[in-house]
């Protein structure tokens, strides 16, 4: 069966002012978490989920992300010839995937990002992952984005609930659960918590149908002058139908400090080899 869902674009061009200066000559994406940059992370879930076809939103700056997923000869020859295997085959795990690069100019905002990607998707409906929001594996929410769209055929975007006091750094809409869906009525920028429809915050997996192109294309800069991807899908709504997907897990704002630490955290204790060692530190750090 031929599959719905086989693009993914992934929006790199932004210029990361939280992580300052550590992102001032290098991408935020490359940042790792342990030992992966968070895009490799985004990569690997989307190929999770059959995803066949990659295109990365770049920008200034943003070459270390062509040259990591590019390979490496003399690395390769040097892990080869001294026996590490398995070093070997974790850089060599994503050689057969084919990405393509298309560079944002000028980061004129999210929807623009996206926008950039039009030749590349073309009339398909496609996947967009912001890598910067890492989640957890195990909650499979981009499969079950995927599933949703399968059955329904309308945009699909990630939700997540915040607490009220941090609406005003996200995306929310109003919407009314239908099934395990929210069919959303509106969706608004950045609102001030006294006005904020609910504490149902957009988060960064979204499938999209390309119609939303022809708006991205006339849409205005709205919200701190960029050209807002909600502003687009809030004049999608007047044409179709948009569902949420409520997160069922654990999402980590890694391009916020306090959110890439609690990342961090969180995936040394879950990794075989860190896990033991890592969480006898922190209980006696913790004591100190
Ligand atoms: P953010 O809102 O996190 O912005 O973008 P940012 O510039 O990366 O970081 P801060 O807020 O200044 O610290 C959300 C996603 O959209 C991409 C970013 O790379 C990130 O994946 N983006 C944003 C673009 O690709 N182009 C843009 O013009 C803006």
């Amino acid at each position: 069966m031929k599959r719905n869902i086989t693009k993914a674009i992934f929006p790199a061009a932004g210029l990361g002012t939280r992580f300052l200066p550590a992102t001032k000559a290098s991408p935020k994406e490359m940042m790792p978490i342990i030992d992966k940059p968070l895009i490799q992370y985004a990569v690997e879930e989307a190929m999770a989920c059959g995803i066949e076809e990659f295109v990365v939103i770049t920008g200034k700056y943003k070459r270390a992300i062509e040259d990591h997923f590019d390979s490496a000869y003399e690395l390769e020859e040097k892990l080869r010839n001294s026996g590490k295997k398995k070093l070997l085959e974790e850089i060599n795990k994503m050689s057969h995937v084919n990405f393509a690069y298309i560079r944002q100019r000028v980061a004129l905002g999210l929807g623009h990002a996206i926008l950039c990607a039009k030749p590349f998707v073309k009339d398909e409906p496609f996947a967009v992952i912001l890598s910067d929001d890492v989640i957890d594996p195990e909650c499979f929410l981009l499969q079950e984005m995927i599933r949703v769209y399968d059955e329904l055929k309308c945009p699909v975007i990630a939700l997540e609930e915040v607490p009220k006091s941090e609406v005003s750094r996200y995306g929310i809409i109003d919407g009314v659960l239908d099934g395990d869906v929210y069919r959303i009525k509106d969706l608004v920028e950045k609102p001030k918590p006294e006005v904020a429809p609910s504490n149902l915050a957009i988060i960064g997996r979204y499938i999209l149908t390309p119609d939303i192109f022809d708006i991205l294309e006339k849409q205005k800069p709205g919200a701190g002058g960029e050209i807002q991807l909600t502003d687009a899908l809030r004049a999608l709504l007047n044409r179709r139908v948009i569902y949420g997907y409520l997160i069922r897990g654990n999402r980590f704002d890694a391009g916020d400090k306090l959110g890439y630490l609690k990342a961090t955290v969180d995936f040394a204790l879950r990794n075989k080899e860190l896990a033991g060692d890592f969480r006898e530190y922190m209980v006696q750090r913790l004591k100190q």
